[in-house]
């Protein structure tokens, strides 16, 4: 389990500067470091970054956003993939799509408030015959409908949705 959302947690923070000798050239590290604590790069830790280490913000954030390891957002416990390629989109993703962003309150690229899901989209998950299909957790589900999706979801709420 990822630590929570700091504001107070700079001692955390400057612990991991530290530990790389508050040194510029160690940024990635420091990043990696974070990352690894947090499960993504809160905004605070990177500002504290930049003032500990005399690096502009702005380039930390291009670091953070050239590496696709690096996350800006805060990732939920389940990963949402909803296939919107043409296969899937001529059978219906985008209602799909729309029931769970209604059903979880996010949009795409966005996390639940209780971190439980990320909603994201795809463009083929190569079972086109089986389209819509949604991927959770890297499990495939076909033949999606709306009222499919919402007993798969249900699966991995924490708490049962109404
Ligand atoms: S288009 Fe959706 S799986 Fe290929």
């Amino acid at each position: 389990m990822h630590g929570e959302l700091l504001s107070k947690d700079f001692p955390a923070i400057d612990a991991i500067i530290k530990k790389y000798g508050e040194r510029k050239e160690f940024l990635i590290c420091i990043l990696q470091d974070i990352q690894a604590r947090y499960g993504y790069l809160p905004k605070e830790a990177l500002t504290r970054v930049a003032e500990k280490l005399d690096i502009p913000l702005i380039q930390i954030y291009s670091v953070a956003t050239f590496f696709k390891a690096f996350s800006l957002r805060p990732k939920g416990g389940h990963t949402i993939h909803v296939c919107l390629g043409t296969a899937c989109h001529v059978r219906g993703a985008e209602r799909v799509l729309g029931k769970i962003k209604r059903d979880l309150d996010i949009n795409v690229d966005e996390t639940t408030k209780d971190m439980n899901f990320t909603l994201k989209t795809v463009n083929c998950l190569g079972a086109c015959a089986l389209g819509p299909i949604v991927e959770i957790d890297g499990k495939h589900y076909g033949n999606m409908t709306t009222v499919k999706v919402e007993s798969v979801l249900k699966k991995y709420s924490i708490k049962k949705m109404e």
